[in-house]
């Protein structure tokens, strides 16, 4: 099972350099909070908060995990949020894939008392989305076809996370366990 390069590193940090240009002319005169959602977007995070020339800028992590067997319809599960009240959050994940992680996160720091939610993403997988899962991210790095990425954060039972690329696994083991 070989990974196949999909979007290379060169062209990750070029889309990320110009996103975080669109970001610091978003909140200009603002301090953000952007909550990075664990393990997926650590690698994203990090070069995206580095991207952005905001000096009030704060960082907070959440870990969220998606457990999907080969029926089930996907639960989010995730830890407890930080203090939200009057933040304008700006929630940063690997990938926008049925939608549904990214539409609970939302609600959730919605609930929280947040001031503004946004939702930025490396990756955004169309074809996969659930009419209840978040229907678009505010900022996406790459829009990609139906495959299953990995590379750059995103993981297959925890592998191939440090992978510069992001890279398509063409062939997948019959029990698919990404961890989120
Ligand atoms: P959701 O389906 O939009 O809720 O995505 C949930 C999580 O599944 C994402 O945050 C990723 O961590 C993970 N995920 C979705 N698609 C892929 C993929 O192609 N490769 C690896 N992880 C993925
Ligand atoms: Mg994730």
């Amino acid at each position: 099972m070989q990974p196949r390069p999909l979007i290379r590193a060169s062209a990750i940090r070029r889309r990320v350099a110009q996103l975080g240009s669109e970001l610091s002319r978003a909140y200009a005169g603002r301090s953000p909070l952007m909550l990075a959602l664990m393990d997926g977007a650590f690698c994203f995070a990090a070069d995206l908060s580095r991207a952005v020339a905001l000096p009030g800028l704060e960082l907070a992590f959440l870990r969220v995990r998606s457990y999907r067997g080969t029926a089930s319809s996907g639960e989010v599960r995730m830890d407890g949020l930080p203090d939200l009240a009057g933040e304008h959050v700006l929630i940063v994940d690997d990938i926008l894939d049925s939608g549904r992680t990214l539409a609970a996160v939302r609600a959730a720091v919605e609930a929280a008392g947040a001031e503004s939610v946004a939702v930025c993403v490396l990756l955004d997988k169309p074809a996969r989305r659930v009419p209840d899962g978040l229907a678009r991210a505010d900022w996406t790095g790459f829009t990609i076809p139906d495959a299953f990425v990995v590379g750059c954060g995103l993981d297959l039972d925890g592998r191939w996370r440090h992978l510069p690329d992001v890279c398509v696994l063409d062939e997948l083991p019959p029990e698919t366990g990404m961890r989120g």
